[in-house]
């Protein structure tokens, strides 16, 4: 099958378009396009952001691996790969260049690797990676995003939590994404009256943006196990109490969800304490981001967990929940299976391919069944691999799921 692959799409690598961009030392941005375009495929083009640290090197691995479940599944992808956060910083001067949002715009879909670095964290706040990619998840109106929290039976082991308590979790969190305390207005440092700095930022939710990340959440819900967890802080924050009434006001369109409420130091806790409560947890910008990284490690590692950003239309955002992991990068010690899993959402819910993106979530299980697993996972008696090695097991694990 490999040799089948090789002879009908021949990867031809390209300049990007922008020669301001490709004229620079740095080797990115460059446009990988298939040479031949097979008839009766259908072609979707996908915009790869590697960004930094350990970035690129798993989104290489996750790009060949999205590539050939496709190709099996009669999909052929067009990637065009774009420099982003520091990357993009080191090239042009900014982390989100103008040609990057563009193409991600104009891509059918984004598959994002991780961004910072200690390189730039004393840069200005519009001058850090950070600023890319919560401009970009502007720039597309990504509001909705879903991070997964599944314990694999064959990871139980590397949990932080008891066996019992971990097991059989699987959990879905929908994260408002452009909204809340992220982007609201006022926010700065400045001066008071004492002569003193402040620093301040706004918590704030306009109707709409609740109506419209509650119903993904229902909707979510309903095609889970009907249960939803709305968390907030309507004890105390303005702007969860309107989060909590607009949520329940939505509830009776709903009838076969079940849905309940919790705040949000409570739902921390309970997430450590019985985790299995759980089904769908809807919550707002800052406290997604939080009990996400929170409910990763219940899993074993933040090292598996994907996510998928999405709007009402256009493209939508895949990434892996973890960061640039700089003190590894370039050590093919990555564990590329979150950006696997996340390729695997960029084809459910991105792209409706609901068939290949079944054939990569079973070849990481099968992987995983074999044993392999990279050092955030492994546990004695396991196979340790580096990052490349885990993409090609994984691989192989595509290639013999073929249909026949
Ligand atoms: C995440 C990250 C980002 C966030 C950072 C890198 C801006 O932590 O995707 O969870 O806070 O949203
Ligand atoms: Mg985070």
């Amino acid at each position: 099958m490999a040799a089948f692959l090789q002879t009908n799409i021949g990867l031809e690598i390209v300049p990007g378009r922008y020669s301001s961009l490709t004229d620079h030392k740095f080797r990115a941005p460059y446009r990988i396009r298939c040479a031949a375009a097979s008839p009766g495929r259908k072609r979707y083009n996908i915009t790869l952001l590697p960004g930094d640290g350990i970035g690129p090197e798993v989104i290489s691995v996750a790009k060949n691996v999205l590539q050939k479940a496709g190709f099996l599944q009669g999909l052929e992808f067009h990637f065009q790969e774009m420099p982003f956060g520091g990357a993009a910083l080191d090239l042009v001067g900014v982390p989100l260049p103008e040609e990057t949002s563009t193409a991600a715009k104009q891509s059918d879909a984004i598959l994002l690797g991780a961004i910072g670095g200690y390189k730039w964290d004393k840069n200005e706040k519009h001058l850090r990676p950070e600023m890319g990619l919560l401009n970009i998840r502007r720039d597309l109106n990504v509001f909705a995003n879903l991070r997964p929290a599944t314990v694999l039976p064959q990871l139980v082991d590397a949990s932080t939590l008891k066996k019992e308590v971990a097991q059989g979790v699987d959990m879905m969190i929908v994260r408002e994404l452009t909204g809340g305390i992220y982007f609201g207005e006022p926010r700065g440092i400045t001066i008071n009256e004492n002569g003193e700095e402040v620093g301040f930022n706004t918590e704030i939710y306009a109707a709409h943006e609740i109506d419209r990340i509650a119903r993904v959440a229902f909707e979510t819900a309903r095609k889970r196990r009907g249960k939803l967890c709305s968390v907030d802080k309507a004890n105390v924050l303005d702007a969860s109490i309107l989060w909590r009434k607009r949520v329940t006001a939505l509830a009776s369109e709903y009838p076969d969800v079940e849905l309940s409420h919790m705040y949000v130091d409570n739902a921390a806790m309970q997430l450590v304490r019985d985790p299995k409560q759980f089904d769908t947890i809807v919550t707002n910008n800052i406290f997604g981001d939080i009990l996400s990284d929170e409910a990763s490690m219940i899993t074993g590692s933040i090292g598996m967990l994907p996510s998928a950003s999405l709007g009402e239309s256009g493209p939508g955002l895949f990434e892996p929940i973890h960061g640039s992991a700089p003190d590894i990068a370039g050590q093919d010690k990555a564990n590329p299976l979150a950006t696997i899993l996340s390729a695997a959402m960029l084809l459910k819910y991105g792209l409706g391919e609901e068939k290949a993106a079944k054939m990569i979530e079973d070849a990481v299980v099968d992987a995983l069944n074999k044993g392999f697993r990279t050092g955030d996972i492994y546990s004695p008696g396991n196979k340790l691999v580096g990052c490349k090695e885990m993409g090609e097991e994984v691989l192989k694990s595509v290639d013999s799921k073929v249909p026949v």
